[in-house]
């Protein structure tokens, strides 16, 4: 695995591999990898001919209370994951090279951002999509792949690419879970063992929620007050807000329809956590 921690050593490589005829495909994350980065290289590997992935941990898409500073970080695990799971090239860049002196652009995308989780962090999206589109530019792929665990982060970079003319393949991946049915997120480690476990009402109410919309329950109010009712159970969850949501422009609808979304975000002691699932009318 080579690795570059410059957009022009980084953007050679990806030339020189589209001169050879081979597709790149891409998977950014920001490190302290687990199962679920790793499940979307294995799909990046499947789509494309070389897959790069990306670590870099984005001061521009955390907000000044958030948690920057203690984002947990394991630069020798990752390689070693990343390696093991083949991929071809890592993309590191130092911060120095991402935003040089002087940077001032910034990408924003209007609707998809304006409700959930850009309600609570009003800066957040543009960071992300900000992020995404410079490493579009410096790896250049044909197709990136982004987890479903962020569908709101996946619907802005969807939203973006169009918008943007990019032509790059935007490809969802499934949200994998602990085996208990907690969504994996490098913010896990930060959970005492109650709050771990007090934690588990979020994809309890979610289940809940699939329960119910199989039964034939449309109504978006109704899955929304079950949903706050288990969450409810758990004093140590503080939930943030759970949607029912059109899963392309993340704006609320009253009823389950052919592509809607259930998100949910909460505070579990001082750790915010989201998890979402489609829901299908009976
Ligand atoms: P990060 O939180 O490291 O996540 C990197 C990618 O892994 C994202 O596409 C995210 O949705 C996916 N992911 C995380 N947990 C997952 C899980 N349990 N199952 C499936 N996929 C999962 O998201 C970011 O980094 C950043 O915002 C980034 C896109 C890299 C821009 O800075």
């Amino acid at each position: 695995m080579i690795t570059f921690d410059h957009p022009a050593d980084m953007r050679n490589w990806s030339d020189d591999a589209h001169r050879q005829g081979k597709r790149v495909g891409l998977v950014p994350t920001m490190g302290y990898l687990h199962q679920g980065h790793l499940s979307l290289v294995e799909i990046a590997r499947r789509r494309a001919d070389l897959t790069v992935a990306s670590i870099f941990v984005n001061p521009m898409q955390f907000g000044p209370a958030e948690d920057l500073e203690r984002y947990p970080r394991d630069e020798a695990g990752d390689r070693a994951k990343l390696e093991a799971a083949g991929v071809d090239a890592l993309y590191m860049p130092t911060g120095a090279n991402m935003y040089g002196p002087g940077y001032q652009t910034t990408i924003s995308v209007a609707e998809v951002t304006s409700g959930l989780c850009g309600e609570a962090r009003p800066i957040h999206f543009q960071g992300v999509s900000t992020v995404v589109a410079k490493l579009f530019n410096a790896v250049r792929p044909d197709v990136a792949v982004f987890g479903e665990k962020d569908y709101q982060q996946l619907a802005t970079i969807r939203r973006m690419v169009r918008d943007l003319d990019w032509g790059i393949e935007i490809v969802g991946g499934p949200i994998v879970r602990e085996p208990d049915g907690l969504a994996m997120s490098s913010r896990n480690v930060y959970l005492s063992p109650a709050e771990r476990e007090a934690a588990l009402a979020l994809s309890r109410s979610l289940e809940q929620a699939r329960c119910a919309c199989r039964s034939g329950e449309v109504d978006s109010d109704v899955i929304v007050e079950r949903v706050r009712s288990v969450v409810a159970t758990e004093p140590l969850v503080q939930l943030e807000y759970a949607a029912v949501v059109d899963a392309e422009s993340m704006q609320p609808v009253d009823r389950v329809g052919a592509n809607t979304l259930l998100a949910l975000a909460a505070q579990v002691g001082t750790t915010r956590l989201i998890d979402n699932t489609l829901l299908a009318a009976a």
